[in-house]
């Protein structure tokens, strides 16, 4: 059972819906299509409902798909139907039955902060992508200025510093996870040995994380300024204080 299970079925109406998260996914797509061509095959990380899949598919990329969740494999199996493979994959327990050789890889908002050790995942990808090879992540950020700015005026520190101590995802009171915040650098260190790092941008920087998304989405002439601006911003040494960042690779 993953904790993610249990957002499952609603995942996509409490998130993939939001104008603000389709907003943000589009300009992720715009990114991977700059780095997977059609006919590529890569394999995603943590697809959730398999929104990112959905329109790889639609750019005739191919795309093995798997999760830790069940319940989100469910999701996205009724979504993709028979256009993906699929398989379950927990990146906390990386297995030997997924042989690739893919094209790469990419994993979208935050799975790579469900686990600490991705050093052992760069050498795992690094087996399964051969040189040329792209991958991408979006991550969370540790030091989220949304985040700290809006809480801290709230007076909720405990909120506005959470990404600072030992962070915990409780979807139910049965089941918990520890989520990490690693820097650009953390994870351009663990990926060193097999990836170069091609690109690093900041993705929510002047739009707010999820949990703000409602205070904007109802004032529509803040939200198109704050987009317009968004797409402005795109500076690199901004991505450890947006709320995700998107890091790119090439496997050397
Ligand atoms: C915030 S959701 C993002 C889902 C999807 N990538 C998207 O863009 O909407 C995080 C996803 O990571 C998956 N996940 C959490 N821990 C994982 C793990 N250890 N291994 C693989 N996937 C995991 C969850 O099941 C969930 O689908």
């Amino acid at each position: 059972m993953s904790a993610f299970d249990s957002l499952a079925a609603a995942y996509d109406a409490d998130f993939t819906e939001r104008p603000i998260a389709r907003w943000l996914r589009e300009r992720t797509h715009d990114w991977l299509l700059t780095l997977f061509m059609p006919g590529a095959y890569v394999l995603e990380l943590g697809s959730g409902t398999g929104e990112d899949a959905a329109f790889l598919i639609e750019n005739s990329i191919e795309v093995t798909v798997t999760d830790a969740s069940q319940d989100m494999l469910v999701q996205a199996r009724q979504k993709l139907e028979e256009k993906a493979a699929f398989a379950s994959l927990d990146i906390n327990a990386l297995p030997d039955d997924i042989a690739g050789p893919f094209g790469g890889v990419f994993a979208n908002f935050g799975v790579l902060n469900c686990t600490d050790d991705w050093k052992a995942l760069a050498e795992w990808l690094a087996e399964r992508i051969p040189v040329g090879g792209k991958a991408a992540f979006c991550v969370m950020a540790p030091y989220c200025a949304w985040e700290v700015i809006w809480h801290g005026l709230h007076l909720d520190l405990q909120t506005a510093t959470r990404r600072w101590r030992e962070a915990h995802f409780e979807p139910d009171e049965q089941t918990r996870i520890r989520i990490h915040y690693p820097s650009v650098r953390q994870i351009t260190r663990a990926f060193a040995p097999y990836f170069r790092r091609t690109r690093v941008l900041p993705l929510g920087i002047v739009l707010p994380p999820s949990d703000i998304y409602g205070v904007i989405e109802k004032r529509s002439r803040l939200l198109r300024t704050l987009l317009a601006w968004e797409k402005r911003l795109h500076w690199p040494p901004l991505a450890n204080f947006a709320d995700h960042y998107w890091i790119e690779f090439e496997r050397v």
